[in-house]
């Protein structure tokens, strides 16, 4: 019997988890999401191509690879026929490739209305969702009430939906959200017949007699430890547990069953929405990392805000997910800062510590950075990890030491090749 992988973005998402996916998806003979939904845009560049996907799985372009939706994803009908056409257009065999569970949750209309509605509702204090329905959903699933793809097939769907969408619309006469259902509802019913002409599965039988029978399993993440609805600087979180524990309840893999646990992180970091974010530059510096780092959301468009890398939050992060390896993304944009700041603690209402504080909100929380000096060289093209700056090797290993996980793939880039390994990936 072989044993899961998980791969997940250790920050607040976007880390480059679809590039790496895609990178290796070689190794694996099945690639499956386990949790989030449209909320994630995985970016993929091989070939002069940039593609984002943003429910199906990132193994989808490599032959011999079977992608599969877990019961832990919410799927939009509308948002997911888009995602096909596009593959389809491309030449991919997504019937062929793809497998969905009967137990994903599907996105109805109005769950997208109720989320403009609740963020409307909330003014200044805003979550920044990406208004793809998530939190309602997940409402839903654990308030019992949702519909799942097993029940696309079955006699009683429309009257399923029809009671389903008469409760929200009270819910948005509360809200006092006016809107159209009718815009929406004829492209979610095409989505739909979309969605029934793909194979459903147990994905929870298929993943574990695909174990048994010794094949390889790699869980994709979507968004980041830090924005886990447990562990995330709640309120302004997503709706699911995005840790490897996730994978574990989003595909029905045992936790004796999960293997290496693959930690992405971006060499700094992003967020995108509201929400705590204790080493955000609000100046100059800020501003070059997000244009050198293209740092515009994958799914909305909206501007990223940047600062230095988080040191406890990614020992947070390493610890919550049990890490087993680490990979650095987005080294390259590094290159030509004169300085490098790393924040190794906070000053937190006057005493020194590596804990996240349960309120980690604004002032009272303050870095305190080590700094290491930059390097000039542009890193794209290199092709050997022998190759880079000692600059960036200084800094590497410090990140390893400081977290006492191996990185063991450095990108330069956002295309396939652009990846240099540091040691051999185990798999
Ligand atoms: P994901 O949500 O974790 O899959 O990440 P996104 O696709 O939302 O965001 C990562 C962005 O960085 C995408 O535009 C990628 O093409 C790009 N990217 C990934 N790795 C690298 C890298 O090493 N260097 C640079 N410059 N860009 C990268
Ligand atoms: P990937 O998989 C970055 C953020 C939103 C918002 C919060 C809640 O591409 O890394 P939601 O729509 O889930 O209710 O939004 O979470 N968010 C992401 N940020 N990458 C993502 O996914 C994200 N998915 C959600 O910006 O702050
Ligand atoms: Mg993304």
């Amino acid at each position: 019997m072989t044993k899961a992988d998980v791969l997940l973005g250790l920050q607040w998402g976007d880390e480059g988890k679809g590039k790496i996916v895609d990178v290796l998806t070689p190794n694996y003979q099945i690639v499956a999401r386990f949790q989030g939904g449209p909320n994630a845009g995985h970016t993929l560049e091989f070939n002069g191509i940039k593609h984002v996907l943003h429910t199906i799985p990132s193994g989808i372009f490599h032959e011999g690879c079977i992608n599969i939706v877990g019961n832990g994803v919410v799927i939009d009908p509308i948002i997911f026929k888009k995602e096909i056409d596009a593959l389809i257009k491309m030449g991919v065999n997504v019937k062929e490739k793809l497998k969905i569970s009967r137990k994903a949750h599907l996105i109805l209309p109005t769950h997208k209305l109720l989320d403009a509605a609740s963020e409307a509702s909330k003014g200044n204090d805003k979550i920044g969702s990406t208004l793809k329905g998530i939190g309602p959903t997940y409402m839903d699933k654990t308030g019992r009430n949702g519909l799942r793809i097993g029940d696309i097939t079955k006699p009683d769907f429309r009257k399923k939906y029809d009671f389903l969408v008469a409760k929200h619309a009270q819910l948005l006469e509360f809200h006092k959200f006016s809107y159209n259902l009718a815009d929406f509802e004829n492209d979610w019913f095409e989505g739909i017949e979309v969605l029934k002409s793909l194979d459903h599965v147990d994905s929870e039988y298929y993943i574990n007699d695909a174990l048994i029978n010794k094949k390889t399993v790699l869980a994709e993440g979507a968004q980041g430890s830090l924005l886990d609805i447990d562990f995330g600087s709640y309120p302004f979180v997503t709706s699911s547990n995005t840790i490897t524990a996730g994978a574990c309840t989003g595909l029905g893999i045992a936790p004796t069953r999960i293997g290496e646990v693959i930690g992405i992180f971006k060499a700094y970091c992003t967020r995108v929405g509201s929400g705590p974010f204790p080493t955000e530059l609000f100046d100059n510096t800020g501003e070059e990392l997000r244009r050198i780092g293209r740092e515009f959301g994958a799914t909305t468009g909206r501007p990223r805000r940047c600062g230095w890398l988080d040191l406890p939050a990614l020992k947070y992060a390493a610890m919550l997910n049990g890490v087993t390896q680490l990979m650095m993304m987005k080294s390259d944009v590094l290159s030509g800062f004169e300085t490098i700041k790393v924040c190794t603690h906070y000053n937190y209402n006057g005493k020194t510590t590596d804990i996240i504080p349960y309120d980690s909100i604004g002032e009272n929380i303050i870095p305190v950075y080590k700094e290491f000096k930059g390097w000039k060289n542009d890193l794209t093209q290199i092709e050997n990890i022998e190759e880079i700056p000692e600059e960036l090797n200084n800094y590497i290993k410090f990140i390893e030491d400081q977290l006492g996980i191996p990185v063991v793939i450095v990108s330069v880039g956002p295309d396939r090749k652009q990846t240099l390994k540091r040691e051999r990936v185990t798999v």
